[in-house]
């Protein structure tokens, strides 16, 4: 990236942000749980959102108020007119009702925050040293089925923000090839194995995961009527030798192998091109850094790196494409289709190496 001019002060107010920006991250959570930004929208218009008229309406003393306040305008966020009536910015509106940005503040708070503190030692360790804020387990992915309530919402919404809105696009896709039967690995809560036994009245399903997880997205295949079409396979990709059956059309990986490392990918490739026929499609999906046409979606993908370093194993992240287009060929997969999906995704469809 070519390195931007700036001036010294300027840089030394960039790196009083940085110092302080927790303060401003939880000066964000509290201004929205405690309505404070809503309120402000909602009546910024009859001109009643002086601090002492914000006191009243939401019961929060003047002091509170005065403190969230004064660093939400020197963030940004809000906005005083003449008489002393907040308004939002456009940064606090979208802090406030951006469906992406929402996603990520509650990762953030609920999922991440208290974990990152422990960075560094992961970083030293290799291990997923935050983690241990929200349960004993190895790795995150042990624990998803058990996190409490709060923590696994903001966990699943920022999974499934990220994955959900190419699953439609990418269903006619993966049917061109009409598979009887489709491998997801990693199938989490079976979201995407309810769409395709939905859009395709033909396919099979078998969904390959962690025990906890593949029991939740089983319950759901049920509660859809779906079980006789959707089963699964408890399946530890960490263990000594992990197998899968022969016998899938197409076997589907969406947002998984970013939750290993390197040597973890190659050697769940290889299992999977074991397993594969020379007309089997292997589909990856994912997020790649140097596939984002915006700076700020690269920057939202190397957080989540971190959120792997911290919190879910310790040594994944978001990789790059042409990272994944080597591992692949290592394990002997070509890749024939390379494709950009929905806003951020890119698709690679492989078949194996002849
Ligand atoms: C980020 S989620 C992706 C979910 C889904 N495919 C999507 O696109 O939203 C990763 C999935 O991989 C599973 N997983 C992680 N580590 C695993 C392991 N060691 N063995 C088997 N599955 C694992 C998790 O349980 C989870 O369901």
């Amino acid at each position: 990236m070519a390195k931007k001019p700036i001036k010294a002060i300027e840089a030394l107010e960039e790196a009083q942000k940085i110092a302080f920006a927790p303060f401003v991250f939880q000066t964000t959570i509290s201004l929205r749980k405690l309505g404070i930004l809503d309120y402000i929208f909602e009546n910024s218009r009859d001109g009643v959102t002086s601090q002492k008229q914000l006191s009243e309406a939401l019961n929060i003393t003047e002091y509170g108020l005065s403190v969230l306040l004064e660093i939400a305008e020197s963030s940004d966020i809000v906005s005083q007119d003449e008489e002393g009536n907040y308004e939002l910015t456009k940064i606090g509106y979208f802090l406030n009702y951006n469906k992406m940005t929402e996603a990520n503040l509650n990762f953030t708070q609920d999922v991440c925050y208290q974990g990152l503190y422990h960075l560094n030692e992961a970083i030293e360790t290799g291990k997923p040293a935050g983690l241990k804020e929200l349960g004993p387990w190895p790795t995150v992915y042990e624990g998803l089925s058990q996190l409490p309530s709060k923590v696994q919402n903001s966990w699943f919404s920022f999974d499934h923000f990220y994955s959900d809105e190419i699953f439609e696009e990418a269903l006619p896709i993966v049917f061109r090839h009409q598979p009887k039967t489709l491998y997801d690995i990693g199938g989490n809560t079976g979201k995407f194995a309810i769409l395709c036994a939905k859009y395709n009245p033909e396919v099979d399903i078998k969904i390959f995961d962690l025990p906890g997880q593949l029991a939740k997205a089983l319950e759901n295949a049920k509660k859809n009527g779906l079980e006789n079409r959707i089963k699964g396979q408890e399946i530890d990709w960490l263990s000594q030798k992990p197998e899968i059956t022969e016998g899938a059309d197409t076997i589907w990986m969406s947002q998984f192998l970013d939750c290993f490392s390197k040597e973890e990918i190659l050697k769940i490739l290889t299992t999977c091109v074991n397993s594969m026929s020379d007309t089997t499609e292997l589909i990856i999906i994912e997020t790649f850094t140097d596939r984002q046409k915006f700076d700020n979606a690269r920057f939202t993908l190397e957080a989540t790196s971190l959120y792997f370093t911290a919190m879910a194993n310790g040594n994944s992240k978001m990789y790059k494409a042409s990272e994944f287009i080597d591992l692949a060929t290592e394990a002997g997969l070509t890749v024939k289709e390379d494709l950009a999906i929905g806003e951020f995704h890119t698709m690679l469809v492989c078949r194996k190496s002849q």
